[in-house]
């Protein structure tokens, strides 16, 4: 079994230009698929869309993230697994640091992620400072999306530009470990990238990120509600479920299964 990865493995990957890749994971069944090709687990709050229907991620829950995330850790055995803080968990350093402990103290994560730049670099310090290893997640910032209504590419004019970088630099300053990008112009995931020592993440931000993270169920063509440009879509998974599905369902009816094959 190849050594768990760590967060000094990450950085170590960033010095030496080896990309990281990360990808979301919900449950144990496809954590274990999925960890020994990548780097990196993502518990994403982005789990109330793909799978429980929701219009956005704000109705995740501190519990239910936990359940995910244990399920993920079950099927892990060398990735590193991070826990997306969901809404509403880390609108203060108590509530965060007490969400945070419940994290490790529930579950096998290695870090937490939030979202935020300068205004959460106090919640990221305190997390630090009490032995939690901190991703931030910056430019388009999921959780924020019923306040400004939409989601939108960040980083578009100059001014945006340099507010990105400096939440960033403040967050880095801080004490996180890591960065996520999502949903940036391409030159501001390579300024952040130049400017900052630690790893940055992308999704949505092009190629000059130290690694790239995609949600699982869209980048196999399960989730069709909403293809973003940024999404690959490297099988259709769903069809070929359907596929099977169908053909399972007209046996059935047929009367074609079970068959001896398929009976004690
Ligand atoms: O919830 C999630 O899956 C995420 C990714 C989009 C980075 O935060």
């Amino acid at each position: 079994m190849s050594p768990k990865i760590t967060i000094k493995q990450l950085s170590k990957m960033k010095k030496s230009r080896k990309k990281i890749v990360m990808i979301t994971a919900y449950d144990a069944l496809f954590g274990a698929l999925f960890d020994p090709i990548v780097d990196v687990l993502l518990v994403g709050d982005s789990l109330v869309m793909s799978f429980g229907g929701k219009s956005d991620t704000l109705g995740a829950t501190m519990d239910q993230m936990i359940y995910h995330t244990q399920a993920v850790c079950a099927g892990r055995q060398k990735s590193l697994v991070l826990f997306d803080m969901p809404f509403g968990s880390y609108t203060d350093r108590e509530t965060a640091l007490k969400n945070a402990v419940r994290v490790y103290q529930e579950t096998g994560a290695d870090a937490v992620k939030l979202e935020g730049g300068k205004e959460k670099a106090e919640i990221v310090r305190h997390l630090s400072q009490n032995a939690i290893a901190v991703f931030g997640h910056i430019g388009l910032m999921p959780q924020h999306v019923r306040s400004e209504g939409e989601y939108s590419v960040k980083g578009r004019s100059e001014a945006d530009k340099q507010a990105i970088i400096e939440d960033a630099l403040a967050l880095e300053r801080s004490g996180a470990v890591a960065l996520i990008i999502e949903g940036v112009m391409p030159d501001v995931a390579l300024a952040v990238t130049q400017q900052v020592s630690i790893p940055t993440i992308g999704i949505g931000a092009g190629a000059a990120c130290d690694g790239q993270v995609l949600v699982w169920s869209d980048m196999v063509g399960l989730f069709g509600q909403f293809v973003p440009k940024f999404v690959k879509q490297y099988i259709q998974a769903g069809e070929l479920i359907q596929e099977a599905v169908g053909q399972y369902a007209s046996e059935v009816r047929s009367g074609h299964f079970p068959d001896v094959n398929h009976q004690y």
